[in-house]
């Protein structure tokens, strides 16, 4: 990921910090960053990934790059989904409004500072956890209930039977209404009456690839809710096909708690439109 012309720094707090974050999301979120730091340095120069606690306790996290920069006319649209300086196949605009999506969700917040041919920071503030340690298997995880269903309609697209049928159990299980398919064009055939609340689809899918078919359901059903699910090494080029907002990412693998979460969060986005 970071070539060879590049140094590769970190500054780092003495203290550890505990934030309260998705330790799969967050994951994406730096390498979205370093990846764009590196883009910028296509001579060579210093990354620098830093970490730290603002004036008022919040935990940082900075990725700093001595590139290019960004111009002051496109500083406003860089987290806009699509918008890319990058030619076509290296860059989809999509790595920063998912970083955006992501701390948002997360009650965050994002400094960009950038100098044209100085290079970029990207800082990022994430609220601190009340513990010091924070479980391994996500912030949520514990004695807290997790949340449920209220019958709301789920359609499950999956192709791996597994997890389709552990996916259906979970949400069966927190108070939903399941339903599941084994791809986009048996998601197609289910019928919906009434319509689906959310739609919980892989990226990847044999023959119809989950966002076309996020597209097309949402274009019937204007206020369905679509979680994408994505493993690490899949194609970023289709996620561009869909709009940012319209979509939640979740990474693969994901633990029960973070499905719940999300599933809650993307249906109750839901009730006061997009
Ligand atoms: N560290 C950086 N230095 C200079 N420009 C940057 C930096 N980070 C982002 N940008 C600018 O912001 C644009 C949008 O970034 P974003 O990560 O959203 O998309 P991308 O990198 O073009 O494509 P993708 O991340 O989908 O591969 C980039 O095309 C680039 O112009
Ligand atoms: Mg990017």
């Amino acid at each position: 990921m970071v070539r060879e012309n590049i140094s590769f720094r970190l500054d780092l707090a003495e203290a550890a910090l505990a934030i309260r974050a998705d330790r799969g999301q967050l994951d994406q979120v730096l390498m979205n960053l370093v990846v764009n730091a590196a883009d910028a340095m296509p001579d060579g120069g210093i990354l620098r990934v830093g970490t730290g606690r603002s004036a008022d306790g919040s935990p940082w996290v900075s990725v700093s790059d001595t590139g290019c920069g960004i111009p002051e006319a496109i500083r406003d649209r860089v987290f806009e989904p699509f918008f890319t300086t990058k030619a076509p196949g290296k860059g989809t605009g999509i790595g920063l409004s998912v970083v955006r999506g992501i701390v948002e969700q997360h009650g965050g917040a994002i400094v960009l500072e950038s100098g044209v041919g100085r290079g970029t920071t990207v800082r990022i503030t994430l609220p601190a956890a009340d513990t010091a340690a924070v479980p391994a298997d996500g912030p949520a995880s514990g004695d807290k209930p997790l949340p449920r269903g209220r019958g709301e309609r789920v359609l499950i697209v999956e192709d791996e039977q597994g997890a389709r049928e552990g996916l259906a159990e979970i949400l069966t299980s927190l108070g939903y209404t399941v339903f599941a398919a084994a791809s986009g064009e048996d998601a197609q055939a289910v019928p919906a009456e009434p319509p689906f609340d959310l739609l919980l689809t892989d990226l990847m899918l044999p023959g119809m690839a989950g966002p076309d078919l996020a597209v097309e359901m949402v274009g019937r059903w204007p206020r369905l809710r679509v979680i994408l699910m994505s493993g690490y090494t899949e194609d970023e080029t289709l996620k561009r096909r869909i709009a940012a907002e319209l979509v939640r990412f979740l990474q693969k693998p994901f633990n029960m708690t973070t499905l719940a979460r999300e599933v809650r969060v993307a249906l109750d986005e839901g009730g006061d439109g997009r």
